[in-house]
């Protein structure tokens, strides 16, 4: 073995001597060799953007930095948590593909839970980039076991591993601080008080998952104050109501002072007025004031 090993040393050696002088590394852009398995990997896909920090369960955080690969027919699919997606054509191919699938974004979030990890911006596809959505569900070891493509250059991945077995473990309100934890608690007092619209809701829950790193922000503020009066001005069944009323109540009181002074008026009512006028009738009969309206 000894002697087997002094002769491969002497071997490189006198193949790098002889080699050395006449060798030119050409720098070439990701064309060429793409999948070679005898190159280090990594430096032949360039991201378009950089990762988000890591965020969400603190449990999960340690992933960062691992890769776990799946080999589904002619593909080698990685996924390195907190990081990118990529694949790898299994080939010796020159030209074997290999490219990113996504490049990790923002969690995807309904109901309180963290449904998946967005990997957006990859390599170019058509007029897109692709994506891939990696969801992780429970098993005793951690493991890539699954992928499929449910429309076109959009991948979906899933991961199993034992950390979001606790049926607590991928909850979204426990990862937040404090304030956030506030807002979002004024957020749902907000809706449960009828103040602000679903979409309302949405959007500053929104925010409160911007504001916490959990979704890619692309601000539009707006404050739980500022959402009630938008609310209110537009969205208020009871206050639409009064205002109509108000309205109506303004005509009737119009209409006596034409009818009393004697002056002719365009007396065409829609089916609106006439209703409007009709309860208003029936409410100042209430208050003993007769007569007058049902002139009209
Ligand atoms: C993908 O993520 C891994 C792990 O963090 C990293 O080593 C690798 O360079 C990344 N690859 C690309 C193409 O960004
Ligand atoms: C939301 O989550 C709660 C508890 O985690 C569950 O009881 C409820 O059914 C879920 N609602 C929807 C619409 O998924
Ligand atoms: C997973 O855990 C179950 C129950 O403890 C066990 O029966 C099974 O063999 C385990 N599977 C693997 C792949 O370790």
């Amino acid at each position: 073995l000894m002697i087997f090993l002094t002769n491969l040393l002497q071997l490189t050696y006198i193949f790098s001597l002889g080699l050395a002088g006449k060798m030119k590394i050409v720098e070439e852009p990701n064309t060429f060799g793409l999948n070679n398995p005898f190159m280090a990997q990594g430096n032949r896909l360039q991201p378009k953007v950089s990762p988000a920090p890591v965020s969400g369960p603190a449990h999960l955080h340690h992933l960062a930095g691992k890769c776990f690969s799946l080999i589904e027919s002619m593909y080698k699919y990685e996924f390195c948590p907190f990081h990118n997606v990529t694949q790898h054509e299994q080939s010796f191919r020159w030209n074997a593909y290999s490219g990113i699938l996504g490049i990790w974004q923002e969690w995807e979030m309904t109901n309180n839970t963290f449904t998946g990890m967005w990997m957006r911006d990859g390599d170019t596809c058509g007029t897109r980039n692709r994506e891939t959505k990696v969801v992780l569900v429970c098993s005793n070891s951690s493991k890539l076991v699954q992928v499929s493509e449910p429309s076109t250059c959009v991948y979906s991945l899933t991961f199993e591993t034992p950390l979001v077995c606790h049926p607590h473990s991928l909850l979204v309100y426990p990862t937040l601080n404090e304030k956030l934890q506030k807002e979002w608690d004024e957020v749902e007092q907000a809706r449960y008080d009828g103040l602000i619209t679903e979409q309302g809701y949405n959007n500053l829950l929104k925010d409160v998952f911007e504001d916490a790193g959990l979704l890619k922000s692309n601000k539009v503020m707006e404050t739980v104050a500022e959402a009630e009066t938008r609310s209110e001005k537009h969205n208020s069944l009871q206050k639409c109501e009064e205002d109509y009323q108000k309205q109506n109540e303004e005509i009737a009181r119009l209409r006596a002072l034409l009818t009393l002074n004697n002056i002719p008026f365009e007396s065409q009512q829609s089916t609106l007025e006439k209703g409007a006028a009709t309860a208003l009738a029936t409410d100042q009969h209430l208050r003993g004031d007769t007569g007058l309206f049902h002139q009209l």
